[in-house]
């Protein structure tokens, strides 16, 4: 039964101001109602609780039709404020069918083009809301420096320019025009911060950062969002100086709401809460860790159903005031009425759905954003296949040369749909209610070719190896608060026969096309590895393939860099895909028939071996020598390194002026030109080197990068300005300063420094 309509509907008054709102339904509201306004729970439970008995104010994974129910259920509860609807649209409406999967972050991070980016965040806001999701747990502006880790696959790799440029677009994407857009939902910058630095790559582990450290590399990338407009921010799971992120007063108030002037609302991530109590150890029971938590600014509380009693028992011990409640509520309403849901909860809307939902023009943006984060890392004179096609008449490619080619396709992951799509996908494990998207909508690489290649060409197919099974967990199937504990990983052994099928096609084949790289069972959440190989049969398969002497093109399908064999790395072409989305199939069999150019650029380095770890290209200067005695420390590719078809000349640096002050900008021109045949858009990038500085520094960073599009003989003249205030470091007092004195700009298309065109300049003091 609908409630009569109270007289002190007034927070109702769209005349009013947001402030003013928000304060007329906080004097209303019991203290039940606030503590359930803060919490955000998994809509698996049991919903009438949920909203009707502990008046939750968000929800998290909810099928469609449990969507639908709660907003029912809300209907029915005395002052009916509307719930936030969450999700983690991670890389697409991860958990709808249907929807359009974009390649994951990192993936798409290496088209270095934040247009673009932008325009993925846009779509998947489109599709999301018209299903009445409100926000969306993403973007990640982790810095991935240890490869081990988990979750490398859902950051924008490992440099904070990048990151602060891709972040701050796919923000601008998901929130639109303006909250009140009914196309618009709130990101989240994640996983503030430091959550990334984990010890060996363990998930969650406790980070070892200075504050020194953190705002040296970690902070610039969340305080650029901060500073945009991001309007909400999630905490990491992990503790830094033995200090939890929920409880880290100095980062959350003075540096997040004082220094940067953010407004928006803090949540936690899963039971950050629950787990300062039974896993961290921090806090005696849950009426302490609410305490702790509200103290120090966090306002919703996700996946801790204990808070509810907590909070309530900290009030009563008088832990807490009323008070700490009202500045977390009222955090909460206020962006409840920028989003404008008391006026129109945004439900799902079927009309919408049905134009939205894997929209044709989302599938165009997919195919255009897969196309792009593909990267070349090695190519000896193989790819194009046979010199490269054409478009042919009938969708397929076409080839000048009669002769009729075989490509044998092999590997365990040339025609594995669902592992294609990474994590936060649908068949990723996440969504209960979701076993996979359906197949039609995917393209493997198998898929790809035999749509795409000359239709009098023969494309075989063998697996050629297993790469894993999975068992459970020593330790029981479920951690403490119940959630499901992650299968141990059990690697596949070589296959003899298996392995003989594919040598068989790669010995009647003109070449190889072999898909090799990982599965959703060493990716994600608690998935952290403590190898980076190749795992299962793969290896021996590679090697087996290599022997036959078919030249051998590889496909690493690899959610993160992985450390590759020789048969891998010495192959007559090596392409790196992330896991590449819906659209992956036909976007890697374009540049391998010649149809596009590939043009992706490496957003992070790849390693030679796990011991080298880590091997992020903007480390600290100094240290006795620069190898391991048994190894070179440089990595197998480094961070902005990618092959095209063609080649670009890098000719020459001219510095506009070589003595600037600290409020300019330096600016130099530097030419290009396309010596090759094939038209590209080459990504250059402008590393600055500070050649003294008063604390330790990295050696080189990205300051400035750009796309140009050349074609085949064509040069270009390309203007770069940095501006000064740019080219700072931290001091040993932790201020961010500009330090005259010389610095030198190296243009370059990688961060590898023997690339670069160099030119020196110097930063000369204010003039009085
Ligand atoms: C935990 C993850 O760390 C976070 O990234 C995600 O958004 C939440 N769970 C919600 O699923």
């Amino acid at each position: 039964m609908t409630p009569p309509p109270h007289d002190d509907d007034a927070h109702l008054d769209r005349t009013r101001t947001t402030a003013e709102r928000v304060a007329l339904l906080l004097a209303r509201m019991t203290v039940e109602e606030k503590v359930g306004q803060m919490m955000q729970l998994d809509a698996g439970g049991d919903l009438d609780e949920l909203v009707l008995g502990t008046h939750v104010g968000s929800l998290l994974h909810t099928s469609p039709e449990r969507l639908r129910r709660a907003h029912v259920l809300v209907g029915r509860t005395r002052l009916r404020i509307p719930l936030l609807v969450g999700e983690d649209c991670i890389h697409g409406h991860s958990f709808w069918e249907g929807a359009t999967i974009f390649p994951t972050q990192l993936g798409m991070a290496a088209s270095w083009d934040a247009a673009l980016l932008e325009q993925v965040a846009r779509a998947t806001a489109v599709e999301a809301s018209a299903t009445g999701i409100h926000w969306t747990f993403s973007p990640v502006l982790c810095i991935a420096r240890d490869l081990r880790w988990g979750r490398v696959d859902e950051t924008f790799g490992e440099d904070p320019l990048l990151i602060g440029e891709l972040a701050s677009a796919m923000v601008r994407g998901y929130q639109g025009d303006g909250l009140t857009d009914a196309t618009a939902i709130l990101a989240t910058a994640k996983h503030f911060a430091g959550y990334s630095e984990t010890q060996g790559g363990r998930d969650a582990s406790e980070a070892d950062i200075s504050r020194r450290k953190l705002r040296s590399w970690f902070l610039p990338p969340f305080e650029r969002v901060a500073r945009e407009g991001c309007r909400s921010f999630m905490l990491g799971y992990q503790s830094i100086d033995g200090t939890p992120i929920t409880t880290n007063a100095w980062l959350l108030d003075e540096v997040l709401r004082g220094e940067w002037g953010y407004t928006g609302t803090l949540v936690t991530d899963w039971d950050n809460v629950g787990r300062m109590v039974w896993e961290q150890r921090l806090q005696p029971d849950y009426a302490h860790a609410a305490a702790a938590a509200i103290t120090a600014g966090n306002d919703i509380v996700m996946a801790t159903p204990g808070f509810y009693d907590g909070a309530l028992d900290a009030v009563r011990d008088g832990l807490l005031g009323e008070s700490d409640l009202d500045r977390a509520v009222a955090r909460i309403l206020t962006v409840k009425f920028e989003l404008g849901l008391f006026e129109d909860p945004r439900r799902p809307d079927d009309a919408r759905i049905a134009a939205a939902i894997g929209a044709p023009a989302h599938t165009a943006l997919n195919l255009e954003v897969t196309r792009r984060s593909l990267v070349l890392l090695r190519n000896e004179h193989v790819l194009p296949l046979f010199g490269g096609c054409t478009a042919g008449e009938d969708g397929r490619a076409a080839h000048g040369d009669p002769d009729r080619r075989r490509i044998a396709v092999v590997g365990p992951l040339a025609d594995d749909a669902q592992t294609q799509l990474g994590d936060w996908a649908g068949g990723s494990g996440q969504a209960a209610w979701l076993s996979g998207q359906p197949r039609e909508l995917i393209t493997t690489v198998l898929d790809g070719l035999r749509a795409l290649a000359p239709a009098d060409w023969t494309i075989t197919h063998a697996p050629g190896a297993e790469i894993l099974t999975v068992g459970p967990h020593p330790d029981g199937e479920h951690f403490p608060d119940g959630q499901p504990r992650p299968w141990v990983v059990v690697p596949a052994e070589p296959d003899d026969r298996q392995i003989a099928d594919a040598v068989a096609d790669a010995r009647r084949a003109d070449v190889v096309v072999a898909v090799v790289g990982d599965r959703i069972e060493l990716v994600g959440e608690g998935r952290s590895t403590a190898t980076l190989e190749l795992l299962g049969g793969q290896i021996a398969l590679l090697e087996a393939l290599a022997e036959t002497g078919t030249p051998m093109v590889v496909v690493l399908l690899a959610s993160k860099p992985l450390v590759l064999p020789r048969a891998a790395t010495d192959a007559a072409a090596l392409v790196w895909v992330a896991n590449p989305g819906m659209a992956g199939g036909r976007a890697i069999a374009e540049p391998l028939l010649g149809l596009i150019e590939p043009a992706g650029r490496l957003p992070i380095s790849f390693a030679r071996h796990a011991g080298q770890q880590p091997t992020y290209y903007n480390q600290l200067r100094g240290q006795h020598g620069d190898r391991y005695a048994d190894l070179t420390q440089e990595p197998a590719f480094v961070f902005g390194e990618g092959l095209s078809y063609t080649w670009v000349a890098y000719e020459d640096v001219r510095l506009h002026e070589d003595a600037v002050e600290p409020a300019g900008s330096i600016r130099a021109d530097v030419t290009l030109r396309n010596v090759g045949e094939r038209s590209v858009r080459e990504t250059v990038q402008a590393y600055v080197s500070d050649l003294l500085t008063s604390a330790s520094w990295a050696e080189q960073e990205l300051k400035w990068f750009g796309q140009v599009d050349l074609d085949p003989g064509e040069a270009a003249t390309v203007t770069i300005e940095i501006p000064v205030a740019d080219l700072t470091i931290v001091d040993a007092r932790g201020k961010r300063v500009v330090e005259p004195g010389e610095f030198e700009l190296r243009v370059a298309r990688s961060s590898r420094a023997d690339d670069a065109l160099r030119a020196r300049f110097t930063v000369v003091s204010a003039r009085e």
